[in-house]
């Protein structure tokens, strides 16, 4: 299997290619590529450490194509951080067209690769994402993933800091999208606690600042880099377990097809060996919950309409 990640040479690049080369499954080959020079150089610095995981670098436009030819997944963490008093929003017209022409090649080089994006805003560019693989053709909605498992880790982080033990993966779902009031975790379903409407409300809140007060934090030198690629990794894993055909792999993700609720939307699914096989409709929702899901959905429904009105 070939995972081919693009941002290599980034914060969350590197960060996640190093998780990559320790957990991808033997025999994997991870392929990473930059624009920056110096991805040859991350690959060989990891290919030093010791394992069945071949990796191979690409910088620079001309070898893209290179990179991407023969990808099973291709993961994408390119592109412009926000800065202090940014909403990701912000970052449209900085990222669209790079994803547009990254898509664009790997529509032509690896057509049938399940695409994993992380760049912001993801509510946009992944709707957009979607768009310029329509018009190559070779769309399948079951391929096309936005990477949300970062606010399920910071769900769960939180959750367990306050509620004072350890919340296992997939305890906590987080349905949506990924940005301010699009993230909605469903706390009030996590078993074993009696938490009020007002608890619940702040503890969500804390969940959708998480990004920006990280941005905060890194004072104007980047947003969140390592628990994205922690989240990202875990995704990626069970993306491959799936693919190669272990049954009852769920995580949430942010995808096209699966909600009654938007075109777009994150929420449990299934993963299969042609990608995500099955959503998992989050409802029934209590009345809070209802509430929440009631008010962000326009704006929701606005940013997905940005990202496809992009390509025409
Ligand atoms: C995050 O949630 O940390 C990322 O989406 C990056 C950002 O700008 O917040």
């Amino acid at each position: 299997m070939k995972v081919t990640l693009i941002g290599a040479a980034g914060g969350i690049g590197q960060s996640l290619s190093l998780l990559l080369k320790i957990n991808l499954p033997v025999g994997c080959e991870l392929c990473l590529y930059d624009l920056n020079p110096s991805t040859p150089g991350i690959a060989l610095d990891l290919s030093h450490i010791p394992n069945k995981v071949k990796v191979t670098g690409y910088s620079g436009s001309d070898s893209l194509i290179s990179a991407l030819e023969n990808s099973d997944i291709v993961i994408i963490t390119a592109g412009i951080a926000r800065k202090p008093g940014m909403e990701r929003s912000d970052l449209f017209n900085a990222n669209a067209n790079l994803i547009r022409n990254l898509m664009s090649s790997a529509a032509h080089s690896c057509p049938n690769a399940c695409f994993c994006l992380i760049t912001n805003p993801l509510n946009s560019l992944v709707p957009l994402a979607a768009t310029v693989l329509k018009q190559a053709g070779i769309y399948n909605p079951r391929k096309l993933f936005g990477v949300t498992s970062l606010d399920i880790i910071r769900a769960e982080s939180i959750l367990s800091q306050y509620l004072q033990r350890d919340i296992m993966p997939g305890e906590i779902q987080v349905i949506g999208g990924h940005s301010g009031q699009t993230i909605q975790p469903l706390i009030s379903r996590v078993s074993g606690h009696d938490l009020d409407e007002s608890e619940i409300r702040s503890l969500t809140q804390q969940i959708q600042d998480c990004g920006t007060t990280v941005v905060k934090a890194k004072a104007g030198y980047g947003s969140a880099t390592l628990a994205m690629a922690s989240a990202g990794m875990r995704f990626i894993s069970s993306l491959i377990r799936g693919l190669k055909g272990e049954e009852n792999i769920v995580e949430c993700a942010y995808v096209e097809g699966g909600s009654p609720y938007s075109k777009f939307f994150s929420q449990p699914l299934r993963l299969g060996k042609h990608g995500w096989s099955e959503a998992i409709d989050p409802a029934p929702f209590d009345a809070q919950q209802q509430r929440a899901l009631d008010a962000m959905l326009p704006s929701l429904r606005e940013e997905i309409a940005l990202g496809e009105k992009f390509c025409g």
